[in-house]
């Protein structure tokens, strides 16, 4: 079966109001109309709406890059789905390594995350990764299994397809030392099957992602292995034309 590729660019604690609107001026003549990759940008909360408000009608959705797991309550800082969906983003990214690694983020918060998420009608995207420690003890499986099964753990098997799961390497993020193809299509290979092993027909619709390092000039080989349905690309999102090169690379 053919999946869509999804794209999203990953902007971390880049881009204020006024930056956001200009990379969006950019980006809509270069990618506004493509529709056959799903495009998104992954905006701090500060620039959501705004964000949102300049896409509209385009094809380039928007993303939160994280939610609290509550309601609501005394979390100071912190926003919730419902917040989130009222600014009408698209969905929200959760688990990425950054969070886990200075924010504690747990896949026990991650699990209830995901599934409030799904249950508010927008789509999680939702990173796992080992460490280089991690992959040189050959530790990488073990790691990935416990992330993918926590964090999908909520989540009824009807829905799993919704999800989307980012592979990001921590030793590939921002380091410009990209996976191997050999790498990143064994992983997102044993991803699926992780996914498989709830739902078959799951494992066939949900989309993995690659992240880490990607850009223009390798995008088109990574989006062409058979596991790999997109990319989740930080320091390569935060120009128009690099992102939209990478777009480019996703497409047929
Ligand atoms: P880089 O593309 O800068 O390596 O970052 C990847 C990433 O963390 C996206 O979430």
């Amino acid at each position: 079966m053919s999946r869509t590729p999804f794209v999203a660019g990953n902007w971390k604690m880049h881009k204020t109001i006024e930056e956001a609107e200009e990379f969006i001026t950019g980006l809509l003549p270069l990618a506004g109309a493509v529709d056959d990759v799903q495009i998104a940008v992954c905006v701090p909360f500060t620039a959501i709406q705004a964000v949102v408000d300049s896409t509209r009608g385009s094809s380039i959705e928007v993303f939160a890059q994280n939610v609290h797991e509550a309601d609501q309550g005394a979390y100071t800082g912190e926003v919730s789905v419902a917040m989130l969906d009222e600014l009408e983003v698209h969905g929200i990214v959760v688990g990425h390594s950054e969070r886990r690694q200075y924010f504690n983020e747990t896949d026990a918060a991650l699990r209830v995350k995901v599934a409030k998420i799904l249950a508010a009608g927008l789509e999680p995207i939702l990173c796992v990764g080992e460490s280089d420690a991690q992959r040189e003890a050959n530790e990488t499986e073990d790691v990935l299994r416990v992330q993918v099964t926590e964090g999908l753990a909520d989540v009824a098997d009807e829905d799993l397809a919704k999800v989307t799961i980012a592979y990001e390497p921590i030793w590939a993020i921002g380091t410009g030392k990209v996976a191997s193809p050999q790498q990143a299509q064994d992983a997102c290979a044993f991803i699926r099957s992780l996914v498989a092993d709830r739902s078959a027909d799951a494992a066939e619709s949900i989309r993995v992602q690659y992240g880490g390092s990607v850009k223009p000039e390798n995008a088109k080989e990574l989006l062409g292995l058979p596991d790999v349905d997109g990319a989740l690309v930080g320091g390569a999102a935060l120009d128009p034309a690099s992102f939209a090169g990478i777009i480019e690379g996703a497409r047929a």
